[in-house]
């Protein structure tokens, strides 16, 4: 299609997935196929970003085809992948879309060099992600005029900053934090519900744990107070690569534009930054194991006999999730020892998983209850605690790195999914999840015990085995 002869040309961009499209969409347009053309980001580059009337005055004229198609969810991986520091990303982007004008589904070709390229880069950065959202610790620091500020170093492998602001936001909502990395910075702003992005830790300047409080008074603290500096100056102390777009919302992924609703309900979920403090830094099953009964993330270790924590080997293939611990589990110390959890185990060996292979878990390690005379009534966990107790959750997952979770029940689903997480819709569909490969939900073999009608329960039953065998086909 392109009549032009041309060279292999370098198009230099910011390193944003947004400058990326507007540059590739005219050569795109017009059919120039990958070979031909070269992408650079400025961050690999040491020149200046050309504009992009530069890269359409190379199409000009040749604007033949009909208008390109970008499917949505090739768009949504690509933000993911985009933060990737490998700088061949821009050409495997421009390659995969040049190649998916041709064949719709190339994104299913699991065999395709391209598409294992696509799926390893997402994968990493995703991984890079669990461990930004796991491990941040923050340390709180004395902002001007007292009040409190939480400050976080952290050393991500990828460009992953806007990718994980949306959950921050969400999680620490009302409290003022910022996370600072060599690349770049971002601070939550609570009475403005929004993130701003600043300039990374200059590399000589990378603390160690006791200068981060230094660190933020000395620079950071000026930079992100609104008070004392204006944007043109921020501008001009920053590395134009990351301020050319910033602070506005709109180059950041659609999430954080969401962000700003979503936390209004969510303010109780910064007791988060309680649980942190009661999680080791170092994700072993044994340490985890040990330090869970002095957890206080959240109310419910007070009326519980104890926190049960997982069972099960680090490095197993397959982890299970549930909800959280019944009656006997809590007078046991051990997770689904009780009637759902002599139902489970029926139901493996039909599907024929050996317990032993597996890590057995809960989203929430202390048991909730009401007391009704001699019993103690199950009650659901609230999203609060669901998310109090989610870094333990994903503490397990770090040290278990399993290649395939089942989310037992809507609460676990919910808790690794996402609240919207439809468990009757989406129940034995593979899901990719930043925490770990592959996620599947399926469900709880309690709701099968409370189900009244028999032929209801058979069903559900028989749901539940179909999603185990399924899980064992993969895990195989
Ligand atoms: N139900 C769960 O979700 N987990 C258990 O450990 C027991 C019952
Ligand atoms: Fe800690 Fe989880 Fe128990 Fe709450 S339920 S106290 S967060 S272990």
């Amino acid at each position: 299609m392109s009549s032009v002869p041309m060279l292999a040309r370098s198009i230099v961009i910011e390193p944003t997935l947004a400058a990326w499209r507007e540059a590739a969409r005219p050569f795109l347009e017009s059919g120039v196929e990958p070979d031909l053309i070269h992408f650079v980001d400025t961050a690999a580059a040491s020149v200046q970003p050309l504009f992009v009337a530069e890269a359409l005055s190379t199409s000009a004229g040749v604007r033949t085809g009909p208008r390109p198609h970008v499917p949505s969810s090739f768009l949504r991986r690509a933000e993911t992948v985009a933060c990737h520091r490998s700088p061949g990303r821009w050409n495997l982007l421009y390659r995969l879309l040049w190649r998916l004008q041709q064949n719709r589904d190339l994104l299913r070709v699991e065999v395709d060099d391209d598409v294992i390229e696509f799926r390893r880069l997402e994968h990493q950065v995703n991984r890079d992600l669990h461990k930004m959202h796991a491990f941040i610790r923050f340390r709180r620091v004395a902002g001007d005029f007292g009040e409190e500020e939480y400050v976080a170093w952290h050393r991500p492998d990828h460009l992953i900053l806007p990718l994980a602001a949306p959950f921050f936001a969400e999680r620490f909502a009302v409290m003022r934090w910022s996370i600072l990395t060599a690349d770049a910075s971002m601070r939550w702003n609570p009475e403005m519900k929004r993130v701003e992005f600043g300039p990374g830790v200059p590399r000589e300047r990378a603390p160690e744990d006791d200068e981060l409080e230094e660190l933020w008074r000395t620079y950071y603290g000026s930079i992100f107070n609104p008070a004392r500096t204006n944007l043109r100056a921020m501008r001009a102390e920053m590395p134009a690569r990351y301020w050319k777009n910033l602070p506005e919302l709109q180059s950041m992924p659609g999430l954080l534009r969401e962000a700003g609703q979503r936390v209004a309900g969510m303010i109780e979920s910064q007791s988060a930054l309680g649980v942190m403090s009661w999680i080791p830094a170092e994700h072993t099953l044994p340490v985890l194991r040990e330090a869970i009964p002095r957890c206080r993330g959240c109310d419910l270790h007070a009326c519980a006999t104890q926190a049960v924590f997982g069972e099960g080997s680090e490095r197993v293939a397959l982890m299970l999730v549930g909800e959280q611990p019944g009656d006997e589990e809590d007078r046991r110390g051990q997770p689904f020892v009780g009637p759902a959890g002599r139902l489970l185990d029926q139901l493996l060996a039909e599907a024929g998983i050996d317990r032993g292979s597996l890590y057995v878990t809960n989203a929430v390690k202390h048991f909730k209850f009401v007391q009704r005379g001699k019993l103690r009534l199950h009650q659901s966990p609230r999203l609060s605690e669901m998310n109090a107790c989610r870094p333990w959750l994903l503490a397990e997952l770090d040290a278990v790195r399993p290649a395939l979770v089942v989310c037992l029940g809507a609460t676990a689903a919910k808790s690794l999914l996402g609240a919207k997480f439809a468990l009757m819709r989406d129940r034995g569909r593979l899901v990719s999840s930043p925490w770990a490969a592959q996620v599947m939900a399926t469900l709880h073999p309690s709701a099968i015990l409370r189900a009244t009608d028999p032929e209801r329960a058979e069903g559900m039953r028989a749901m539940l085995l179909e999603d185990l065998r399924q899980a064992r086909s993969i895990v195989a």
